[in-house]
């Protein structure tokens, strides 16, 4: 008899630990409604103002998110500096003279602070100012799940591993597959490309020597081509160079970018490689036609992407500056 309640008992002990840790294991629509009320229009005014002052900026912080979650989770790392213990992500390849937007989101952080201090992890902030970008450039709106905590490191080594303009569609499938992602949130993210720029260095290869016998890239339009090869000399000096992601619409978040690889007019060979597989190409095609069949599937795609890895209830902490560990 005491046996076996002192059975029961542990087991619903158990069940109740359970439970509540289960429940704060879950991110939640509403997580912040009673002790930050205010965090929307904090975030919404931090990148409208940002993006009032230079239009590139939604791009930005767009790809910060993406650059946050791939590496170790949705935790806010790619936000941290160099410390005495860790080599942050900032100088990881793909993020070095590349990824931007910190002081976006160090402004609205701040301005978060004051209103809830020490409530707010970064990378919640990062996720809603991604979406924000998104909805204010012309793009879809989505709820955007909450209740991420800041990570205690960084891992430059898997920032290195974020995927390459130069690889090919398989070994890019294969991360995103590795994060828990599909062959359809390849393609739809990868729409994220609608708006932005690229240095020269990321698409150069296209332009003079794609073969190694002088030709460009085939699968280059040849109008575009002549465009940007004068945006891009074969000059070393020129790597740093901008090109619009989207040149139809470069500031605007439509479905153009899958327009343009109908037109063999993507930017990356990345891009125009989703045009070389006949399931990617599909995906293309029906996003090229249907706006709205693009505009819904981005917001599951980045829902499904922001809640890589994430750190909820004890896990990680509440950074007070999005730079430092507390
Ligand atoms: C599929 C694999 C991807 C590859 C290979 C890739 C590669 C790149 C490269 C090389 C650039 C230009 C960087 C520079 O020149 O400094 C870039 C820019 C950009 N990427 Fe991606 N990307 C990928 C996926 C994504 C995803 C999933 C998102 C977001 C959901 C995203 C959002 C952006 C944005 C918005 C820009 C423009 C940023 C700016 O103008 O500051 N990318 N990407």
């Amino acid at each position: 008899m005491n046996q076996s309640f002192s059975t029961f008992s542990s087991l619903s002990l158990f069940c109740l630990l359970f439970l509540v840790s289960f429940s704060s294991c879950q991110l939640d629509y509403k997580f912040y409604d009673n002790t930050c009320p205010n965090l929307l229009k904090i975030v919404r005014n931090g990148v409208w103002s940002a993006i009032a002052n230079e239009t590139r900026m939604a791009a930005s912080i767009l790809r910060l998110h993406f650059h946050d979650c791939f590496p170790n989770g949705c935790e806010g790392s790619v936000l941290l500096d160099d410390t005495s213990t860790f080599t942050g992500e900032k100088t990881a390849t793909p993020n070095k003279d590349s990824v931007r937007g910190f002081e976006v989101i160090d402004a609205i952080k701040e301005n978060v602070e004051k209103a809830c201090p020490s409530t707010v992890s970064c990378a919640d902030i990062l996720t809603l100012a991604a979406r924000e970008s998104v909805y204010l450039t012309g793009g879809p709106y989505w709820p955007v799940p909450l209740g991420r905590r800041d990570g205690l490191t960084a891992n430059k080594t898997a920032a290195n591993e974020l995927p390459s303009p130069f690889e090919p569609l398989k070994n890019i499938t294969a991360k995103f597959i590795s994060k828990g992602l599909d062959l359809k949130d390849v393609v739809v993210l990868s729409g994220a490309h609608t708006i932005g720029f690229a240095q020269c260095s990321t698409f150069k290869q296209r332009l003079f020597d794609f073969d190694g016998a002088g030709n460009p890239d085939p699968t280059l339009d040849a109008s575009l081509l002549t465009n940007l090869r004068t945006v891009c000399p074969n000059q070393n000096d020129s790597d740093t160079n901008l090109a619009s992601l989207d040149a139809t619409t470069t500031n605007k978040f439509d479905n153009n970018y899958f327009k343009n690889l109908v037109n063999n007019s993507g930017l990356l060979q990345s891009d125009q490689a989703l045009m070389g597989d006949n399931t990617t190409a599909l995906f293309v095609m029906n996003y090229s036609k249907f706006p709205f069949l693009f505009s819904r599937d981005f917001g599951i795609s980045m829902v499904k992407m922001g809640n890589i890895g994430v750190f909820t209830g004890q896990d990680g902490e509440i950074r007070k500056n999005c730079r430092i560990v507390n």
